[in-house]
């Protein structure tokens, strides 16, 4: 199967072309005929495989052959959990339209508004947003959402769980009810899932891997570790492994500043990125880390969905997630696109449930490595808690409600709609919702 078979047209082989892609994979392949058809879709694949293009060229296409409108409305909502996330489409939308005659922007909070809103003004076809910024923006009347054709949740099942589903109904409301919707992600759960079937109509379900599955190209280390001995193993494996390009994953913004610290204080050259970062310095960070002019990235969960750097090598989970979805979207950041890479958890023993959970949701079991040196302390499997904040209607304990957030800064909330109440940890559960 060639992107010709698939019937996309001519501008937009030529920009594939340029791109290097030989041919499409197979989300792609499944995908894209049906958009083109107008089906609404509820599609998964694994990470890394393509899903960004499965959904922006057949729009792309749709759009180049619809009515041409003098004033060019907004046609196309691409909602995204991150503003990372969002610009890295917006730069797909680009690349790929490149031959086309087509207008795009992104739109995200902790930036200045004025330059959205003139653009909005002078038309734009396609719109990749986030929420915050998007109903902020709306209130104020410059966005108008009333001529949008095709809806597509980017990272789906976290755009409508707890933290995003509110925005998301609330977006919904300015929408025409006749639309085509696209729901995208690696993971969905059972949940998560019947959610999005009220949002479709008449979906086709498009599945590329087994469900919630990880990438096979990932070697995936899972190392059980002294707490307190953390830092110096990845201190160890990044120098003695001579690591250049390491993204490690950090349970909360607070535990990325100090790692961060200790790693520059090594002479690792390092950056961390969180919801407390200014946009400056989130973009800076990860623009320095894609270039490799920074060693290592220090993240939340932040960086853990959809965000492409290719040929990543290493990624850590310095600290295991409570969301077994979010293991999944953290570790492909690397073997992405048929590339290598090798994934390490270091896991102390009160993660170990946080282990076995993500056994369960992707299908594997795996083998516990020790290090000599850095045992942890001995615990007994009947020891072993079951995890808080996993399951069912706990899942969503301790999230923060949007990953953006810049706690405690009043003066955004209009602007980002997310620093709620202060320390942005809805539940007050654990941990997790600090990203
Ligand atoms: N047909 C193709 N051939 C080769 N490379 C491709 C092809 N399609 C996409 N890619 C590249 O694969 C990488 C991953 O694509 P993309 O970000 O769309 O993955 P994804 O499935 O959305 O992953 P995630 O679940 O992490 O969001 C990108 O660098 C992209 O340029
Ligand atoms: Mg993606």
């Amino acid at each position: 199967m060639t992107f010709k078979d698939l019937g996309l047209s001519d501008s937009l082989l030529k920009a594939i072309e340029e791109k290097g892609y030989t041919k499409p994979s197979p989300i792609q392949e499944k995908a894209i005929p049906g958009v083109l058809e107008g089906r609404d879709m509820l599609a998964s694949a694994q990470t890394g495989t393509g899903k960004t293009a499965g959904f922006v060229l057949p729009i792309l296409q749709i759009l180049d052959n619809g009515t041409e409108f003098r004033k060019r409305p907004i046609r196309t909502l691409i909602l995204t959990p991150t503003r990372e996330l969002a610009a890295q489409i917006h730069q797909n939308v680009k690349e790929y339209g490149k031959f086309m005659d087509m207008k795009s922007m992104v739109m995200f909070g902790g930036v200045n508004q004025k330059p959205q809103v003139s653009q909005l003004r002078d038309g734009v076809d396609i719109l990749i947003a986030t929420p915050g910024r998007l109903i902020d923006l709306n209130n104020q009347g410059h966005v108008n959402l009333r001529k949008v054709e095709i809806f597509v949740l980017d990272e789906a099942d976290r755009m409508l769980d707890m933290g995003f589903l509110r925005d998301i109904q609330r977006i919904m409301t300015l929408l025409p009810e006749r639309r085509q919707n696209l729901l995208f992600s690696a993971t969905f759960s059972k949940d998560i899932k019947k959610l999005a079937n009220g949002i479709l109509t008449n979906p086709v379900a498009v599945e590329a891997t087994p469900e919630n599955t990880t990438v096979e190209v990932i070697k995936q280390r899972i190392i059980r570790m002294d707490k307190p001995r953390k830092t110096a193993y990845t201190i160890k494996l990044i120098s003695e492994g001579d690591w250049q390009q390491v993204l490690i994953f950090t349970r909360t913004k607070h535990g990325a500043n100090k790692l961060c610290e200790k790693l520059n204080n090594k002479q690792i050259s390092s950056m961390a990125i969180h919801g407390n970062k200014s946009q400056n310095h989130r973009t800076k960070a990860l623009a320095q880390f894609k270039k490799g002019e920074v060693r290592v990235l220090v993240a939340t969960d932040i960086a853990a969905r959809g965000i492409d750097i290719p040929l990543l090598p290493h990624v850590i989970n310095f600290e295991i997630p409570n969301i077994s979805e979010d293991y999944v979207h953290r570790i492909g950041r690397t073997g992405r696109a048929g590339a290598n890479g090798v994934a390490i958890s270091l896991v102390d023993n009160d993660e170990l449930a946080y282990i076995r959970d993500i056994e369960k949701l992707t299908k594997q079991k795996f083998e516990k490595e020790i290090i000599e040196g850095f045992e942890p302390p001995h615990i007994d499997e009947k020891d072993i808690k079951a995890p808080k904040g996993n399951q069912g209607q706990n899942r969503n304990k301790g999230r923060s409600k949007n990953p953006n957030s810049k706690p405690g800064n009043k003066k955004h909330y209009h602007n980002d709609k997310n620093s709620n109440k202060g320390g942005g940890n809805r539940g007050g559960g654990n941990s997790s919702g600090r990203r």
